[in-house]
């Protein structure tokens, strides 16, 4: 059960981020006010999978390693505190944020610096998790 539901928590959790982080960028760069607002606050209601997604992919994933010593898996197991201290830490509180700004029309420097803030950890994240994709795969001998 762990094996099958670990990829696709996994999957799931790496995508949400990704639309996240290019949906943000796209509508900063190119959007209007009201569509920056408009992604800003719909990126929120998004954390109502995107949570229980990284928790079950972390949760599985720790599971089915067991006491493991392979070093493929003991860089997954390195890597998902890191993934998971940023999110707590920096993605959820500053997407709420963001969020909050954007509903009062406060796109000044404080919303562009929160911002920054979150792109560059929100690559950060997507890069630890496609490493943890990448080396899964390997795991399960579908990558060479
Ligand atoms: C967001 C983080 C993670 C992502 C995106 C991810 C993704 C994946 C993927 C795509 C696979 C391949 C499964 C298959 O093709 O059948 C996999 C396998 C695996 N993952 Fe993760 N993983 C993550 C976190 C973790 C963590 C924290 C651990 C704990 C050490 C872990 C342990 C494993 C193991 C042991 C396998 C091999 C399963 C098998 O032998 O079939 N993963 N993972």
């Amino acid at each position: 059960m762990a094996r099958r539901i670990h990829p696709i928590a996994g999957t799931i959790g790496f995508l949400t981020i990704l639309v996240f982080w290019i949906s943000t960028a796209v509508s900063e760069l190119f959007g209007s006010p009201a569509t920056v607002a408009a992604v800003k606050q719909a990126i929120p209601w998004g954390f109502l999978w995107l949570v229980p997604a990284l928790a079950l992919a972390g949760a599985t994933g720790f599971r089915m390693a067991g006491a493991s010593t392979d070093p493929l898996i003991a860089r997954k197991k390195r890597r998902m505190p890191i993934i998971a201290a940023n999110g707590v830490l920096v993605l959820l509180p500053s997407a709420f944020y963001l969020a909050w700004l954007s509903s009062q029309g406060e796109f000044g420097p404080l919303f562009y610096s929160v911002q920054a803030v979150e792109l560059a950890c929100g690559a950060v994240n997507l890069a630890l998790m496609s490493l943890n994709l990448r080396d899964g795969l390997r795991l399960a001998g579908r990558l060479a």
